[in-house]
């Protein structure tokens, strides 16, 4: 007997697989439930907020985005998304409701170049957790992906 691909046996009486949401960032398959504790849980993302946070707060094209001068709540909001999406703590959707990420976004200009600035921050950060080469490659193929669904706006025009 021989599963579908990547999933459990499909009964006949199931009809087609149920297309993954894109649009809900909770929607996730099961095994990566415990892949907030397999990378270390709080400390891991604490880790990876801060790395981050510091190349964001240092960027001059990212910098001024950011609303509030201090970085604080931004940070614990990323912190508490984080870790809710990959099996933590649920702080996040007690305190915020459903995530709605692109919707969030809109009141900001995410260029082609900002996602491009916002990625390598993450990629240092990412670095910076020393990961295996799978929970690496995980975590960073939905960094990119996420990223990428977050551009709103078009590449600021040329100067002529
Ligand atoms: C692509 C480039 C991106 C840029 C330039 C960007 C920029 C921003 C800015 C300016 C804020 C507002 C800061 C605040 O007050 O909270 C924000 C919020 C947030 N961003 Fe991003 N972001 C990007 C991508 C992402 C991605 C890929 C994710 C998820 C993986 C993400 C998750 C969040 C979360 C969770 C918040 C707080 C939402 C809330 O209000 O609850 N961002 N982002």
């Amino acid at each position: 007997m021989s599963n579908t691909a990547g999933g459990e046996p499909q009964s006949p009486q199931s009809g087609p697989r149920r297309q993954l949401m894109q649009n809900d960032p909770f929607s996730q398959p099961a095994y990566t439930d415990s892949f907030y504790a397999a990378v270390g849980g709080h400390e891991t993302f604490v880790k990876l907020i801060d790395v981050f946070y510091d190349g964001v707060g240092a960027d001059p094209l990212l910098r001024p985005m950011y609303p509030e001068e201090d970085l604080g709540p931004a940070k614990r909001r990323f912190l508490m998304f984080l870790e809710q999406y990959w099996g933590g703590p649920t702080t996040y959707g007690e305190e915020r409701g459903h995530p709605r990420l692109r919707m969030r976004h809109m009141p900001f200009q995410v260029t082609p170049e900002a996602k491009d600035r916002w990625l390598f921050h993450m990629r240092t950060a990412v670095d910076s957790l020393d990961l295996s080469p799978l929970h690496e490659g995980t975590l960073w193929d939905y960094m990119e992906r996420a990223a990428l669904t977050m551009v709103n706006s078009p590449s600021a025009a040329p100067r002529t």
